[in-house]
């Protein structure tokens, strides 16, 4: 029996796991990376976990999610968001030199909305949307079963869809991207600015979690109606529903699984979501769709790495 290795490089850590040839779960680890410097460590720590996870088992290939564009076709990252001299990095050349296996690279959102749409809340959907909200915003697109790559593999980059010209700057270089009014980060720097001037409870909740102010305590002083997570969350919600409506009238899909850290906030986004998104949509697309959340959690991009190993050729 030949396993698959998946692996999912994020901004803050990166996870490794081994699945047996029926896609179940062997072993798994994961590290920090926020000590590692350059990419060349990164890779050798890399190297490493999958050794490590593999035991010596025989491999078929394996499938590496990385954020940013992913060049597929040679596993190049052109431009992750993970390190500060995340460009060009030759991923698949640098490891299948030190492993003898085959990688194959792919886009984290992308290979997140495979492994929803093979094993998670994707399930059964002809046309799904997979979106995720933490750090940025990624998503990864599925039409008639196939995922959407594009001419370069590139396909899929809805965080950097423009929905305010004249909204803040993003990483990208370009202003008022979807990630910019509606992940994790905006969420945080937005309530952030107002608690400069407005008295509220959210610092008070994260003092109390001994924990930097994030989304979650947001979304914890919403429930006991803090004015500034009010305003903050409707707002944010907003661009979240604008966003989801580019999305519908662009590829009209059955679903869209919506995972990500801001995601775990629950029954604290979905109805509110839902609804405002109904508000916005064009009358003929209304209850075409259903906004459930991400079944995988953590552990989509994986999984879905893992799955695509043998599906993505990069086309
Ligand atoms: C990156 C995407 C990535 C997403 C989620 C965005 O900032 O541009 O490539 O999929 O974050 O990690
Ligand atoms: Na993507
Ligand atoms: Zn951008």
């Amino acid at each position: 029996e030949k396993y698959v290795v998946g692996v999912d490089l994020g901004g803050t850590k990166m996870a490794v796991a081994l699945f047996d040839g029926q896609g179940a779960l062997v072993n798994r680890d994961r590290m920090e990376t926020a000590g590692v410097k350059t990419a060349a460590e990164l890779t050798q720590h890399l190297v490493q976990m999958i050794n490590q996870v593999a035991q010596g088992r025989p491999l078929s290939g394996i499938g590496l999610a990385s954020a940013g564009a992913v060049n597929s076709r040679e596993g190049i990252v052109l431009h992750g968001t993970n390190l500060p001299e995340w460009e060009n990095v030759p991923l698949k050349k640098w490891m299948e030199e030190s492993l003898g296996t085959e990688v194959q690279v792919v886009n984290d959102a992308n290979a997140a909305a495979w492994g929803e749409y093979v094993r998670g809340a994707g399930k059964g959907s002809e046309n799904m949307v997979y979106v995720t909200l933490s750090t940025g915003i990624g998503a990864g697109i599925v039409l008639d079963g196939k995922l959407l790559l594009g001419s370069h593999s590139f396909a899929g980059e809805l965080g950097h869809t423009i929905l305010d010209p004249d909204g803040p700057l993003c990483r990208c270089g370009n202003r008022g991207c979807w990630e910019t009014v509606s992940s994790g980060t905006a969420i945080r720097d937005s309530a952030l600015r107002l608690l400069e001037h407005t008295p509220s409870a959210i610092a008070d909740i994260a003092a109390a979690a001994g924990e930097a102010v994030s989304a979650k305590h947001i979304f914890e002083a919403r429930k006991r109606s803090d004015p500034v997570a009010i305003q903050v969350l409707d707002q944010a919600i907003y661009f979240m529903a604008l966003g989801l409506v580019n999305v519908i009238h662009s590829f009209n899909p059955d679903r869209i699984v919506v995972g990500g850290g801001v995601s775990k906030a629950g029954d604290l986004l979905f109805p509110a979501l839902r609804a405002e998104t109904q508000r916005l949509v064009m009358e003929p697309y209304r209850r075409t769709f259903e906004i459930v959340p991400a079944g995988l959690k953590d552990d989509a991009g994986l999984v879905g790495a893992a799955a695509l190993f043998h599906t993505c050729d990069g086309r």
